[in-house]
């Protein structure tokens, strides 16, 4: 019997990079996401190969996430590895300028949805044991303060502590969970946290060299695979290209 892996926002970036990533290796896979018709294209093109479970899903409703977990179909229910990579940041203006929907809909996506996937699949992952893994989509921006992340990066610093608060309370169950934080990677990121502005998304990316979808994806998997005696906490990766920079200081003219 193949290995299961759950994926949230599997129907762009990261998350359609590592159902490609572990369908190649024979996973069968959960896809779960918003879009539909971008699961449907992902099953139409992996189905052939792996076995493939779609769920249309907003990972901010915790009955539907539930009821999703508890409904699986048998040949998807032993899932090993748990994905949890739906998130977004928005609103890059400084936090003063924000919506405080804005910042509600980052909550409610990157700490709730996050939370409420992780709390319907837990006993699975439980009683799978060894080998069973959580990575935690979260961010250099959980770490690393910088103008207009506020509540993004907030969210992101929730999903590494969360993580290591759950590895001390999975100590013996054989389940390991890591904070995965990626560095900037050219997905559709960009163009949701500006709601849309493809110019703004190519001005980010353009003359440099980020991360790729499938970087990240052949990270999660590394991460999975590992002998099932070693846990990866934290995993940060940044382009080669992207660094920290000098603190900023206001100062008189
Ligand atoms: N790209 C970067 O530079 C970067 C860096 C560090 C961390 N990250 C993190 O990496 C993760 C993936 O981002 P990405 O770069 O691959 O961006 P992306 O291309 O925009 O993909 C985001 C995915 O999240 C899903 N999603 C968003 N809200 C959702 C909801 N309420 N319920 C279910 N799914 C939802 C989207 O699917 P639907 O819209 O179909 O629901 C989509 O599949 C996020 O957690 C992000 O914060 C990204």
């Amino acid at each position: 019997m193949s290995d299961i892996v759950f994926i949230t926002g599997a129907t762009s970036g990261f998350g359609r990079a590592a159902a490609h990533r572990f369908a190649e290796a024979g996973w069968s896979l959960v896809l779960s996401g918003r879009r539909g018709d971008r699961l449907d294209a992902l099953e139409a093109e992996l189905g052939d190969k792996v076995a493939v479970h779609t769920l249309v899903l907003d990972v901010r409703d915790d009955e539907a996430v539930q009821k999703a977990v508890d409904t699986l179909p048998e040949p998807f229910k032993r899932v090993r590895t748990l994905i949890n990579n739906a998130g977004l940041a928005l609103a890059p203006q400084p936090a003063q300028k924000v919506a405080l929907k804005d910042w509600h809909t980052m909550i409610d996506t990157n700490v709730t949805g996050l939370v409420n996937v992780t709390h319907a699949l837990l006993p699975t992952l439980i009683e799978v044991g060894e080998g069973a893994t959580i990575v935690n989509v979260g961010s250099i921006a959980g770490q690393w303060p910088y103008p207009g992340s506020h509540v993004y990066g907030a969210s992101k610093a929730f999903v590494q502590q969360f993580s290591y608060n759950l590895r001390c309370d999975l100590q013996g169950t054989g389940v390991r969970v890591t904070d995965l934080a990626p560095g900037m990677a050219e997905t559709e990121f960009t163009l949701v946290r500006t709601g849309g502005d493809q110019t703004a998304s190519d001005k980010l990316y353009r003359g440099t060299t980020a991360l790729t979808a499938e970087d990240i994806a052949e990270q999660m998997f590394y991460i999975s695979t590992l002998p099932a005696h070693i846990n990866f906490n934290r995993v940060e990766v940044m382009p080669t290209r992207q660094a920290w920079s000098a603190f900023a200081v206001d100062r008189d003219d």
